[in-house]
């Protein structure tokens, strides 16, 4: 079974083209095919339930050119100079709630951001969900601390708030959920453990703008938020990213931290460049696009939901597809993806490979998703960093070694199923074609084993 993270160009190859190409060089009209193959899998030769393409991604909006030219004629490109940023900025904190946002180059380094400023260190440790893209660990790297993943729920595809607690210690200093593919992590329970303990809770949500927990936006929830809008989000930008919080002087901070240290409101120190920083700032071009993309956001966000509840209500009448739960709590998950899981068993024993590809040819694009990312090989290379050798005892990383076991993480990695948030913006009847699909495919499992 294959577990690698499928990248977005290759879930977008797989499209029904295939399935119409050979459609078109059979030299049969396609109404004699449909007939003849009715029924008859699209990947044994049969017509495919779609033949027609899904919505595009990312969407451009001409108004947004008029802006962007006035950036460029200016030859005010950089924050330092311009108000687009700024403008941004404040823009996006009124859209989520939250008193403040500072805008940054990327989510991985609006991640960077948040942790340093909330104190974690070099030796620290971090509690992470390990069901997430490479970043949301990475960046723990990247701050030398230890990332320590907590099993996941496979119900709703987030960390499991039941299982945090064990991985606690004595240097642990975070807790960092992942609100995955737009589905929100259960934050009560997990902000009233980070009470308890006295611990700092970063939300990354770069995958859910606009997502909501008791009708609070993600990542406006914990100490800080943080966000991407690479060119493949939903809200794009190429690159980008933000992080997001209520305490103006900790947001003050990540100002700074971003700016190379500088002084930055409430963070006035007298004197050079009191706190270390970076250079981790958004341009001008970024924010004008963000600007424009903002306009259609509430839109798209509620129609993927729709969407995305009323797949849930087709799709799990269908045996063996397990639709993902959302937490207690949630009032709106927003589908960067929108996963189910996959049951071989009810299948006949097919796998989820032949699933996947079975499904792909009748014209729903799907793939497996994340492989168990807590094996992932950059873990042992950095525990055997000379660095990790100097900041962790060898018995707490053997310990570490011995404890990083997920079996309902890792089983969920073998069972999911994606489809990606571009489809969920097309009609009721888009969806009615995914359930034909995956019924269809459920029909034939005899003729794929
Ligand atoms: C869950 C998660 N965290 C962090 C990131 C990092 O964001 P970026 O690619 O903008 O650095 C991503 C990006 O895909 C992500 O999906």
């Amino acid at each position: 079974m294959n577990d690698t993270p499928v990248s977005r160009r290759e879930f977008l190859a797989v499209t029904s083209t295939g399935a119409v190409a050979a459609l078109a060089a059979s030299g049969l009209a396609a109404d004699t095919v449909l007939t003849r193959n009715a029924g008859k899998l699209a990947l044994t030769g049969g017509q495919p339930v779609r033949t027609k393409g899904w919505p595009g991604w990312p969407v451009w909006d001409p108004s947004a050119e008029g802006d962007i030219l006035a950036v460029l004629r200016s030859g005010n490109w950089f924050r330092g100079q311009g108000t687009r940023v700024t403008e941004f900025e404040k823009r996006y904190a009124e859209l989520l709630g939250a008193k403040r946002c500072v805008a940054t180059a990327s989510g991985t380094t609006a991640l960077v951001t948040a942790l340093h400023t909330l104190g974690v260190d070099a030796g620290d440790e971090v509690i992470v969900s390990p069901y997430t893209f490479v970043a949301s660990y990475n960046v723990i790297f990247m701050v030398k601390a230890l990332p320590v993943f907590a099993e996941t729920d496979p119900e709703t595809f987030t960390i499991d708030p039941a299982r945090i607690e064990e991985r606690i210690t004595d240097r642990t200093r975070a807790i960092l959920p992942v609100h995955i593919l737009g589905l929100p992590a259960a934050m009560d329970p997990i902000l009233a453990i980070a009470r308890k303990r006295n611990l700092v809770v970063v939300e990354d949500a770069c995958q859910a703008w606009l997502a909501e927990y008791n009708q609070r936006k993600c990542g406006t929830l914990g100490d800080l938020g943080c966000f991407s809008f690479q060119n493949s989000k939903h809200l794009p930008s190429g690159e980008g990213g933000a992080v997001v919080g209520n305490d103006e002087q900790l947001v003050d901070r990540c100002h700074s931290y971003h700016n190379c240290g500088r002084a930055f409101g409430s963070f006035q120190p007298a004197g050079g460049n009191p706190i270390r920083g970076t250079n981790f700032r958004m341009q001008e071009f970024q924010a004008v696009i963000l600007m424009s993309q903002m306009k259609r956001l509430e839109a798209d966000t509620q129609r993927r939901w729709e969407n995305g509840q009323y797949l849930t209500s087709r799709l799990k009448n269908i045996p063996g597809i397990v639709p993902h739960k959302l937490n207690p709590g949630t009032t709106r998950a927003v589908y960067h993806l929108y996963p189910f899981r996959f049951k071989s068993e009810q299948f006949g024993g097919v796998s989820r490979n032949k699933f996947l590809e079975a499904l792909s040819a009748e014209g729903v694009p799907c793939a497996g998703g994340y492989g168990p990312q807590h094996k992932d090989g950059l873990i042992e290379e950095a525990l055997k960093s000379r660095g990790y050798q100097r900041l962790f005892s060898k018995e707490r990383l053997d310990r570490y070694r011995e404890e990083n076991v997920l079996p309902r993480h890792t089983q969920l990695c073998r069972e999911a199923v994606w489809l990606s948030q571009n489809m969920l913006l097309g009609s009721k009847e888009d969806m009615d074609d995914i359930v034909k699909a995956v019924e269809k495919v459920y029909e034939n499992r005899d003729k794929l084993a």
